[in-house]
């Protein structure tokens, strides 16, 4: 089996994570993660045994490394030159600039949710379009809210073949290990109407109508999506019958907010500490089965985002299907979530 090297540039909060998922993979390695001078986060990927680069390829800024106890191997030219593929997790709009050191390098690239679709002119969910991704230069890799949209309506459009959707975006204000967002006491909507969550859908699977507004609120845990979608005339569902089919569903969950006493994001986290993640993550969508209700043709329904977390299996299918290795979305989707049961013993 040919091994896949990839390279992480960026090692915060989703770098460090798709890291993990990408070296419990037995078909690809980590060949190098980078970080911006020395931190301590520099720790996690030495303690991880991820060779270390410096973001950048200046002397000053590599010789930075040299007065701390972390030994850099290079810039990130070094590591481009070492990888078949580079997974960009550096923080939103800083894609244009990494994107033609990615072309000169020759390499594959993607992006994160942080950029806008125009970067890459492709975007990718495991369950909407991997077979478009088949192969491609380079693609971007939907945020955490599109990724969640898309987990549990394109199924429901795979089998209706129409969806209209609106949806409200209740926003954490802020991930856990940030101390410079906000808000921390008040609700804040997003004057951008409609915000742009809902149409990114788009980018992925452009057959689904989609509209959405947000909010943000002081909370860091996830995010909560409040959704109405309108089936066809004939669709011949009921709610229980989309409950089951999103059980059925690769990464979603459906629990009972009263009888699994689950009614809040905070049990939702505590459930995924419980169920031994790393970082207490929760890869799935979290829908409330006792949420879900279809009233004729218009279904209601919450579900819950874990936003640190669930794109990063949807980066390691990614990464199969730009080097072309897994054509099947399925079969790679079951091939990571397998893989990363196993690395952590769960
Ligand atoms: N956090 C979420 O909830 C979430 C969810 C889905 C998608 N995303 C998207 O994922 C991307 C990364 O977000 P994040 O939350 O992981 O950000 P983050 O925690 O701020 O981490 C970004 C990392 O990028 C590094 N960096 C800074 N400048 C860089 C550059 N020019 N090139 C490469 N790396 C650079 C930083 O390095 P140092 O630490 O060394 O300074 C930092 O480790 C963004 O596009 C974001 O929109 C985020």
């Amino acid at each position: 089996m040919v091994t896949i090297k990839v390279a992480i540039n960026g090692f915060g909060t989703i770098g460090k994570r798709v890291a993990d998922a990408i070296d419990a993979q037995k078909d690809m390695e980590i060949v190098g993660v980078t970080k911006t001078g020395p931190s301590f986060g520099c720790g996690l990927a030495v303690k991880k045994g991820f060779p270390l680069y410096c973001t950048f390829d200046d002397n000053e800024k590599i010789s930075s490394f040299a007065n701390s106890d972390y030994d850099c191997k290079g810039g990130l030219t070094d590591l481009l030159s070492i990888a078949d593929v580079v997974i960009d997790c550096a923080p939103g709009k800083m894609g244009a600039d990494n994107l033609q050191k990615y072309k000169s390098a020759g390499i594959k690239y993607m992006f994160q949710g942080g950029e806008k679709h125009s970067l890459t002119g492709l975007s990718y969910t495991s369950s909407a379009n991997h077979s478009e991704n088949f192969n491609a230069q380079g693609t971007r890799v939907v945020s955490c809210n599109t990724t969640g949209l898309s987990r549990t309506l394109v199924p429901l459009f795979d089998y209706c073949g129409s969806l209209k959707v609106e949806c409200t975006m209740i926003r954490r204000a802020a991930d856990p290990g940030d101390s410079d967002k906000g808000p921390i006491n008040a609700i804040q909507p997003v004057l951008k109407v409609p915000s742009h969550h809902g149409p990114d859908v788009m980018t992925v699977k452009p057959e689904i109508e989609i509209n959405s507004l947000a909010v943000a609120v002081p909370t860091t845990l996830m995010h909560v999506h409040s959704i109405i979608a309108d089936l066809p005339e004939g669709h011949g569902l009921t709610t229980e019958k989309i409950i089951q089919m999103w059980k059925d569903t690769p990464r979603v969950i459906v629990m009972n907010g009263k009888d699994d006493r689950i009614p809040t994001t905070a049990e939702v986290m505590e459930m995924a500490r419980d169920i031994g993640r790393k970082w207490g993550d929760l890869h799935e969508i979290f829908v409330w089965e006792d949420g879900v209700k279809l009233v004729n043709n218009r279904l209601y329904y919450f579900q819950a985002i874990h936003q640190e977390s669930d794109v990063i299996p949807e980066n390691v299918d990614c990464v199969r299907a730009l080097m072309g290795t897994e054509k099947d979305w399925k079969l790679s989707v079951a091939k990571t979530d397998l893989a990363i049961s196993e690395y952590y013993g769960i």
